[in-house]
């Protein structure tokens, strides 16, 4: 297997097996014409860049169906209003002038900051569903994926711009080269290239396998962004571990030479080197303690049934996707999925076809036990569901270990 980045012999690490679309929650009439494919990740040992060994053509995940909408967490939302006054105070000089661009901009969730302010923007976006919410805020929105195709249109239509974002999209894209070259030739002289997205140290350290599936084709670490880019002229200049997706890391990229690298590249490639990112040995042990996961879940689930407990599952997220296909987990084990996105009510989980309930459901109901899909999510959701612990249920979490809350 070759690397998608440098071209070099990679060592297969994970094979979850056989996985479906993990935001393809389906009507029943479609089960027999699901799609499939392995999920096995692999690790690049020269740019080292962990990333999928297979993954489905763009046009199966990112489409007018996609069920993904940035605005259903309270947090996140917070998150982007941060990012959105961050990226304005360090980056805008005179807001008149300035051109914002964001990849993957999905509902409009951080640009409608600078819509609201009358700053000029551009959100580039391959799903028609999520970009009609965004365009409905007044976030201007192209439809399309992004690349050097795209990037010069839109310098043509609008010139260059000031800053270029994504928030958990980057990971996504499998030509990055094209990324890369579309950024090089859209950004200002002195212009931001900032990205965020789950981090590769956070999954080590966490086993949260869950962030492996056909979207995120790569997990990135420093190590492997700065291989990743510089090649094509962009240095990393700065980064900022966040708390979002159970760990992410915020990078800063400007055009060679523009900016001064801050010390905070230098301390997170030595965490990285501790953590031992760079080498091998590290993923095979990953690949152990993903196992180790799944068969304490599957113990865990087994002893409840045999118990005569009920079980249900708490978001039905892309990441719960990996670990019910993983672990084989069905609605023997777990009855529903509650989920606050009506997208994804009245249809089933890819895979193992658990049905989707609407959140009410779970109000309503007193399930012994909750999987906690959306474990990045814990505090806000333990904030909000004081009554389901109260009248006695229980959460199971898995990350990062297998686990009763007995009390949150
Ligand atoms: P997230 O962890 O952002 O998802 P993903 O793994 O897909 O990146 O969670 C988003 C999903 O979780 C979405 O389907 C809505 C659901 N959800 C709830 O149902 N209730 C909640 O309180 C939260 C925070 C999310």
């Amino acid at each position: 297997m070759f690397c998608r980045i440098c071209n070099n012999q990679t060592q297969v690490i994970n094979s979850f097996g056989r996985m479906p679309i993990a935001n393809n929650f389906l009507k029943q009439d479609s089960f027999k014409e699901e799609y499939f494919f392995d999920l096995e990740t692999m690790f690049c040992i020269s740019c080292k860049t962990f990333q999928l060994v297979e993954q489905p053509d763009p046009q199966l995940m990112f489409h007018e169906n996609y069920a993904f909408f940035s605005g259903t967490s309270k947090k996140m939302a917070e998150h982007f209003k941060i990012m959105a006054e961050s990226y304005r105070q360090q980056f805008i000089a005179d807001p008149q002038k300035a051109f914002v661009v964001e990849l993957g901009s999905n509902d409009g969730i951080m640009l409608k900051h600078f819509a609201r302010d009358g700053i000029k923007h551009l959100g580039v976006e391959p799903s028609e569903n999520v970009a009609h919410v965004a365009r409905e805020q007044g976030v201007a929105t192209k439809v399309a994926f992004f690349g050097e195709q795209t990037a010069s249109a839109i310098l043509e239509e609008h010139g260059q711009a000031d800053i270029i974002c994504a928030a958990n999209v980057m990971c996504h894209i499998p030509d990055l080269a094209s990324v890369a070259k579309g950024v090089v030739s859209l950004l200002k002289n002195d212009g931001v290239f900032v990205f965020e997205d789950p981090y590769l140290g956070d999954v080590i350290q966490k086993t949260s396998y869950d962030q492996i599936y056909d979207e995120h084709v790569y997990i990135f670490s420093l190590l492997s962004v700065q291989q990743i880019f510089e090649p094509y002229g962009l240095e990393l200049f700065h980064v900022e571990p966040q708390i979002t997706h159970g760990g992410s890391m915020r990078y800063y990229l400007c055009l060679q030479g523009q900016r001064v690298v801050q010390d905070s590249v230098k301390k997170q490639l030595e965490i990285e080197k501790t953590l031992g990112l760079d080498n091998v040995e590290t993923f095979i042990n990953f690949r152990d303690a993903c196992e180790k996961s799944r068969q304490e879940l599957v113990t865990l689930l087994k002893e409840l049934k045999a118990a005569g407990k009920r079980v249900v599952g708490y978001a039905a997220t892309s990441k719960s996707t990996t670990i019910l296909n993983y672990c084989g987990i069905g609605k023997e084990s777990i009855e529903y999925i509650s989920d606050t996105t009506p997208l994804k009510q009245g249809k089933f989980s890819p895979g193992m076809h658990i049905p989707i309930k609407p959140y009410q459901e779970f109000t309503n109901d007193t399930p012994d036990y909750a999987v906690l899909f959306a474990w990045n999510h814990a505090q806000e959701i333990f904030e909000k569901e004081e009554n389901f612990t109260k009248k006695g249920g229980k959460w199971i979490t898995f990350i990062p270990e297998v686990k009763v809350l007995e009390q949150v």
